[in-house]
């Protein structure tokens, strides 16, 4: 921890630097999509003014460049999780089309009627509706692990729930309440009971390393703009020998190795699942993202989050005991400094709008989790509609987290 230094950081972000209604800007929505470094979009801007072209397609002397780039961001981005080749990285548009690859490949060929597909309350849409479409196509059965009160995954009945189960797809860490889940518990489980494993990554991997090695999972999803990269570039990881057996996703250009007037035949991996001009600057964007975040250290970024995620939970507690309702764990064990929270007899929507007065960027709604939502209690009273939440990450201070504080104190005394 000793050279890491979050003023430092934050001269690396521009959007840092914005004054929003007469307010120095608090940004606690890298939850919802990251700040960008100088570095990334130095990168990018790089490809636009000296070697833009498309790849793959071009011999000429730029699009070799920018080839060699972007199949140098896969083997980044393969090394940054551990996989064991390039071959495994498919780059999707978001992680959302990274869990439909699977749902609309893996699951349309191995998923049939009976089959149980289980799921935890604490799912993003994301990792909901495509087993939900999956199903209905299939006449397949969603199970659901539950959560406890505090918002972790309750795994008392998780052996009984998985017998028979085919596909378990779970969340890393949740969007809304920032419950870390026990994923390599998990993942032995599920290889146990003889099913397959997908991760829904997308909030832990900018936050800490994932090695997919060790892990022993059958796929990761996880996408480049909550992770200081551009938006448009997910990720799926899959093992080689899965992706090997998959049918392709969607069909065009790239992902062929022939086509004649009677069919086609697949390419080989990646390609194979990459149809059509993929989105190469924000691939090499979210390359140059890793090798920022890797140079901070994720050691640095749990270390620092951890410090400001105890801030913000004391500040809560100190300050807003009986005002303000936090969600999720009380603790920062196995949890993110993701805070959803609702403030007593005001609005999540009216909160934000008035935290915006005062430079401070929350997001307010269901966050894409309504199961979850109707699962969380507030006041004794289980299912709530919307929250306000507040999401940390490694370029935030203290003074964002007290930004928050007394912007929260003015909203209470506007409206209460
Ligand atoms: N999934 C993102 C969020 O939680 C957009 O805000």
């Amino acid at each position: 921890m000793s050279d890491f230094n979050v003023e430092k950081i934050r001269e690396d972000f521009p959007g840092l630097s914005r004054i929003v209604n007469g307010h120095k800007i608090s940004f606690l929505d890298s939850g919802a999509s990251s700040q960008t470094p100088t570095q990334v979009i130095v990168e990018m801007n790089d490809i636009y003014n000296t070697h833009y072209a498309n790849v793959h397609r071009g011999v000429y002397t730029t699009a070799q460049e920018i080839s060699d780039q972007f199949e140098n961001s896969r083997k980044t981005i393969a090394n940054f999780i551990n996989a064991k080749s390039e071959k495994e990285i498919i780059f999707t548009r978001n992680a959302t089309e990274s869990i439909n690859l699977i749902a609309r490949t893996w699951g349309d060929a191995n998923i049939n009627s009976g089959d149980v597909i289980l799921l935890t309350q604490l799912e993003h849409h994301s990792n909901i509706v495509p087993w939900q479409q999956l199903a209905q196509r299939k006449g397949a059965i969603i199970k659901w692990v539950p959560i406890d009160s505090q918002a972790r995954l309750d795994l008392s009945n998780l052996d009984e729930l998985l017998k028979g189960v085919k596909i378990f797809a779970f969340t890393a860490a949740s969007n809304v309440t920032g419950t870390i889940t026990p994923v390599k518990t998990l993942v032995d489980l599920t290889k146990k009971a003889g099913a397959i494993s997908i991760i829904d990554a997308c909030q832990l991997v900018p936050h800490e390393k994932i090695d997919t090695q060790s892990l022993g999972a059958d796929f990761i999803a996880f996408s480049g703009h909550k992770m200081l990269g551009p938006t448009g570039l997910g990720v799926l990881w899959g093992k080689q020998e899965l992706l090997e057996t998959m049918p392709p996703f969607l069909g065009g250009g790239s992902m062929i190795s022939d086509v004649t007037l009677d069919g086609y035949s697949p390419a080989d991996l990646p390609a194979k699942f990459e149809a059509g001009t993929p989105a190469f600057v924000e691939a090499v964007g979210t390359a140059r993202a890793v090798k920022y975040l890797e140079d901070v250290g994720f050691d640095n970024i749990v270390e620092h989050e951890k410090k400001l995620g105890n801030y913000a939970l004391e500040m809560f507690e100190d300050r807003f005991k009986d005002s303000v309702i936090v969600y999720g764990p009380k603790t920062m064990e196995d949890r993110l400094a993701v805070f959803s929270f609702s403030v007593k007899g005001i609005h999540p929507h009216d909160v934000s709008q008035l935290l915006d007065e005062y430079g401070v960027c929350v997001r307010a709604g269901h966050h894409c989790a309504k199961p979850l939502m109707r699962e969380l209690s507030a006041d004794g009273q289980k299912g709530i509609g919307a929250t306000s939440r507040a999401s940390v990450y490694l370029y935030n201070n203290e003074e964002d987290i007290n930004s928050l504080g007394k912007a929260l104190e003015q909203a209470i005394a506007f409206f209460c």
